[in-house]
């Protein structure tokens, strides 16, 4: 018995000695490749963590909880700003430091490219502006972001936008709880279909919203495509989805051989009118869907969270109000709308824009792939391995933002907002080119909202992955001003 109790213990001993040493190796060997292959460049310090699943638990379970930056802020503190890490099946570098971020995102497709889960890539499809590199990105994302920010489009976004929110807001009773966040997503998705197809709310627009739900349940699905797989049914929705977006793009072009001498009213006759012969239809019906992706949900966060930090700021909520009703107190006696350029003159309520991009953190970094191995302050990031620009830790950093998670509106007065401290919607060749018409939706919103009700908000949190929203979709109880 005795004997059977010491060969357990040494089988046990020697078992668990077999797979620390590989998880030890495992850990160290890429250290030792790297060292001996790159002449010694020092790899920034950091763990790999357990084979193949790396620390992407860790990480995925801080991001969950109440305190997302603890993964990085232990990091940070252990390894500094940079580190090295191993989250979604790759090896990756992750910067908190802005100016090794902003090297990272000002960089060409020579030395980085966009990284996405497999799923997302497989949705997307190859001719994806969020996919596509060099030359053709550029033409793309020139097109759509000078598009973006014609007053044309501006004042026609501003047409729309009040109409949806009024239809919106005529509903709301103080009986009932209304959540902001659908109320936001459903406006945000009506303005979005207009500017990119010219779809006014109906049948079709209802059969694509019911489309897109069903396509973007995919994007962190596992990446199996076979019938009845959750990446499928997103793939078949994705292509009902092409269909009517083809019939518009074929009628566009009976309708108008030449659009390039017409005012473009939407991104179709923006890239219909392109010359280069690089747009085929199926590019542009895959992009208007591609589109929809960066821009659906990230507007609504935004309104959402800003009307969540107001619920909590009282005396920001109440300088917002007035500076609104100002306006329109203003506008009201000359007897004229407003126009865009009113919604975005409002310094203040620009500052609770900016303020809350910064703590809302709606796009937490993006990840770029390095196809060679580039040098950046010092440290290396290795060919094949991930960069995780991670801003989040960026706008929280008390170096940067004194008291980084109180809502201070007021920080924004004399600030630079274009230092790469402040990177909500990303940098260099990728800058969101949807930024402009993000702000303005959230202004309009906010006008209408502040000068038209007060409320009270229910308890709910925000939840920061996989994607930031509220949990319980942000209710709060209206009553509209002039009532009793
Ligand atoms: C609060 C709202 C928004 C935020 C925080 C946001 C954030 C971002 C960020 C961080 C990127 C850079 C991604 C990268 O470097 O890989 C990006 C890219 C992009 N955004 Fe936005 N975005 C917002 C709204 C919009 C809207 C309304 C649209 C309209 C369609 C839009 C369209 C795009 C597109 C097409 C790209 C890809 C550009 C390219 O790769 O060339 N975004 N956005």
């Amino acid at each position: 018995m005795d004997n059977l109790v010491i060969v357990l213990i040494l089988a046990a001993t020697t078992t668990a000695i077999s797979i620390l040493s590989i998880v030890f190796l495992y850990r160290n060997n890429s250290n030792l490749i790297l060292r001996s292959k790159h002449r010694r460049r020092p790899l920034p310090l950091g763990t790999l963590g357990w084979p193949f699943l790396g620390e992407t638990i860790e990480f995925v379970s801080c991001a969950y909880s109440d305190c997302p930056e603890s993964f990085m802020d232990k990091r940070r503190h252990l390894y500094g700003k940079v580190f090295k890490s191993h989250i979604f099946g790759s090896p990756t570098i992750v910067s908190t430091d802005a100016e090794v971020s902003k090297f990272v995102l000002q960089s060409d497709a020579k030395a980085f490219v966009p990284s996405y889960p497999k799923s997302l890539t497989e949705l997307m499809g190859k001719s994806s502006i969020l996919l596509i590199n060099g030359a053709l990105q550029r033409r793309v994302h020139g097109l759509i972001g000078a598009f973006f920010k014609s007053p044309h489009l501006k004042a026609q976004i501003t047409t729309d936008m009040q109409k949806y929110v009024q239809q919106s807001m005529a509903n709301w009773r103080d009986d009932r709880p209304i959540y902001i966040q659908d109320e936001t997503k459903n406006i945000a998705f009506q303005v979005l279909v207009k500017a990119l197809i010219s779809l006014d709310p109906g049948a079709d627009m209802e059969f694509l919203k019911k489309q897109f739900q069903e396509f973007i349940a995919g994007l962190m699905s596992l990446p199996i495509n076979i019938p009845g797989s959750r990446l499928y049914r997103s793939l078949q929705a994705k292509k009902k989805m092409i269909q009517l977006v083809q019939k518009i793009i074929q009628a566009r072009k009976k309708e108008i051989s030449s659009i390039s001498n017409e005012v473009a009213r939407d991104v179709v006759d923006v890239l219909l009118s392109d010359t280069s012969g690089q747009l085929t239809d199926d590019l542009i019906a895959d992009n208007m869907i591609d589109m929809m992706i960066p821009g659906e949900d990230s507007v609504p966060v935004l309104m959402t969270l800003a009307i969540k930090y107001l619920s909590d700021s009282p005396t920001a909520l109440q300088q917002l109000t007035e500076e609104n009703m100002k306006l329109k107190t203003l506008k009201d006696q000359l007897g004229e709308p407003l126009c865009w350029s009113d919604y975005l003159s409002l310094p203040f309520t620009q500052n609770v824009i900016t303020e809350t991009l910064r703590m809302g953190n709606i796009i937490i970094g993006v990840m770029r792939k390095a196809m060679k191995d580039v040098e950046i302050k010092g440290y290396l990031i290795p060919k094949g391995w991930c960069v995780f620009t991670y801003f989040r830790s960026v706008h929280l950093d008390e170096n940067n933002y004194d008291w980084p998670y109180a809502f201070n509106p007021w920080r924004w007065q004399d600030k630079d907002m274009s230092s790469s401290n402040f990177t909500p919607f990303g940098g260099g060749q990728r800058l969101c080119p949807g930024l402009d018409l993000a702000r303005l939706e959230a202004s309009i919103f906010l006008h209408h909202f502040v000068t038209q009700f007060r409320w009270v908000a229910e308890e709910d949190t925000i939840v920061n992955f996989p994607t930031v929203r509220m949990k319980r979709r942000m209710p709060i109880r209206v009553k509209r001003k002039g009532d009793h």
